[in-house]
């Protein structure tokens, strides 16, 4: 049976500014060099704004850093956009690709989320490709379906799997405090592996949605679980580290 490290990843989502996002990521620095050697690893996805103050403050520290988005272009004429080169150059090991609300707000499609998946393997990054069920596809039994058509447009034709992590994010329980129960939660994770053929197994699957400390342990002692993609609950330093430690 293949062994996955597991993966706590904070996704700050727009919430930061430069005083109080570089104490967050210095308190959890903090944290994870007490308990050094981790067990499992930890990244940080601050805005754009604050990755590079937080690259630095992160060295030293067994905590990476990732980014939320990048576009698929190495470089050119994108005003406001940023290249997953660049995020390569600041530090960054892991990029969040096709977020729900990036899917919704902006209308990223599958064909969109592959180019910038392709691009950011080209540049060296883990790419983290969130996949999920909206509310009405939960109630009308769609789920399954949903999640293998997701995954599958969302990957490029040919890609690295030890770049890969897929994040398994419900829409509907993203921000709500609904969790699904862990044994649903284990059966996407196994159903994304097998959608995903021969190298399934070695590709972590992380859940994300509601994720707080009272629940982690429950998720993450999961053999399907393989981490977990935090959002409100990584804006603050012992609830994240809390939540983290449950992976030991
Ligand atoms: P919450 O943890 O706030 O529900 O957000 C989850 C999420 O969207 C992480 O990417």
């Amino acid at each position: 049976m293949a062994t996955r490290r597991k993966l706590i990843v904070g996704n700050w989502k727009m919430n930061g500014r430069l005083t109080s996002g570089l104490n967050l990521a210095k308190e959890i620095a903090n944290r994870a060099i007490e308990s050094m050697p981790l067990e499992f690893d930890v990244a940080l996805c601050p805005p754009a704004t604050l990755l590079w103050p937080i690259s630095e403050a992160l060295m030293g520290s067994p905590v990476m850093l990732g980014a939320q988005d990048c576009h698929y272009a190495n470089h050119g004429a994108y005003t406001g956009d940023i290249s997953a080169g660049m995020l390569a150059d600041l530090g960054c090991r892991y990029v969040i690709l096709g977020h729900s609300e990036r899917r919704a707000a902006y209308e990223e499609t599958g064909a969109l989320i592959a180019k910038k998946v392709a691009a950011a393997q080209l540049a060296g990054l883990v790419t983290i490709v969130c996949v999920g069920e909206t509310l009405e596809q939960r109630a009308t039994g769609t789920t399954e379906t949903a999640i293998v058509q997701q995954l599958s447009s969302s990957l490029p034709e040919k890609f690295h799997s030890s770049q890969l992590v897929v994040a398994y994010e419900p829409v509907w329980a993203i921000g709500s405090g609904d969790v699904p129960e862990t044994d649903e939660v284990s059966s996407i994770h196994r159903l994304i592996r097998r959608s995903l053929g021969a190298m399934g197994e070695a590709v972590q699957v992380i859940y994300g949605g509601s994720v707080v400390p009272h629940n982690a342990r429950d998720l993450l002692e999961q053999h399907e679980i393989d981490g977990v993609l935090v959002g409100g609950a990584s804006l603050n330093s012992d609830g994240f580290w809390s939540i983290a430690e449950k992976a030991r």
